[in-house]
């Protein structure tokens, strides 16, 4: 076995979690890469809720997606941080995926921000099924990076063991700040 990549491997978590038809998020659509993932994961009969505060954004995951024949998505164009207004506090989530930072080829000043992003978080593991993960991809060499990442950090060291469990995945011996995942998997 190789060792897999960030993405492969916060891909690879999901896979192992996530259910046929359930309900997930990518709290984060960026060029959509995530939300097809997802969306073939779920299948049909599932349904991807993607966010993003870039219309732009919202548009190439829109236009990914049909590229793909994919229909089984609802895509916001508001912060994650927001999504009670779109997703029921009722809800049974099966899985969620961040991937922080900037659009690739785009406004580097437009990032997810820690408050934000820590807010969507604890509005996500209520409503997470029991077994259920959220993978976050912390990109931190950008500026602002380190912030979110130090907040973050300290946000999610303190989750309670008996109640989450949290992995953190990364290359100790790669330069310029290489991105690393947390992954919050509840029991
Ligand atoms: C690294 S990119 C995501 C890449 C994407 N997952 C992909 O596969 O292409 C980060 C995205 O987060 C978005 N973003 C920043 N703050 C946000 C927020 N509060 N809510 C939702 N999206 C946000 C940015 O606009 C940007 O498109």
């Amino acid at each position: 076995m190789l060792i897999k990549g960030v993405i492969q491997y916060a891909h690879h978590l999901l896979e192992e979690s996530v259910s046929e038809g359930e309900i997930v998020i990518d709290a984060t659509c960026g060029n959509g890469n995530d939300t097809l993932f997802l969306s073939k994961l779920v299948g049909d009969e599932g349904r991807v809720i993607g966010f993003d505060i870039q219309k732009e954004a919202i548009e190439s995951t829109s236009h990914l997606l049909k590229e793909h024949k994919r229909t089984n998505m609802t895509l916001v164009h508001d912060s994650h941080a927001e999504m009670y207004k779109y997703v029921s506090s009722q809800a049974t989530i099966g899985g969620a995926i961040f991937n922080l930072g900037y659009l690739p080829r785009s406004d580097k000043k437009i990032i997810t921000k820690p408050e934000s992003t820590i807010e969507a978080i604890d509005k996500i593991l209520p409503i997470l099924k029991r077994k259920g993960m959220i993978v976050l991809v912390v990109y931190h060499g950008h500026d602002g990076g380190k912030d979110e990442k130090k907040e973050l950090l300290k946000h999610i060291i303190e989750l309670d063991q008996k109640q989450y469990t949290v992995l953190r995945y990364g290359f100790i011996n790669q330069k310029n700040n290489p991105p690393f995942i947390l992954a919050i998997q509840k029991k």
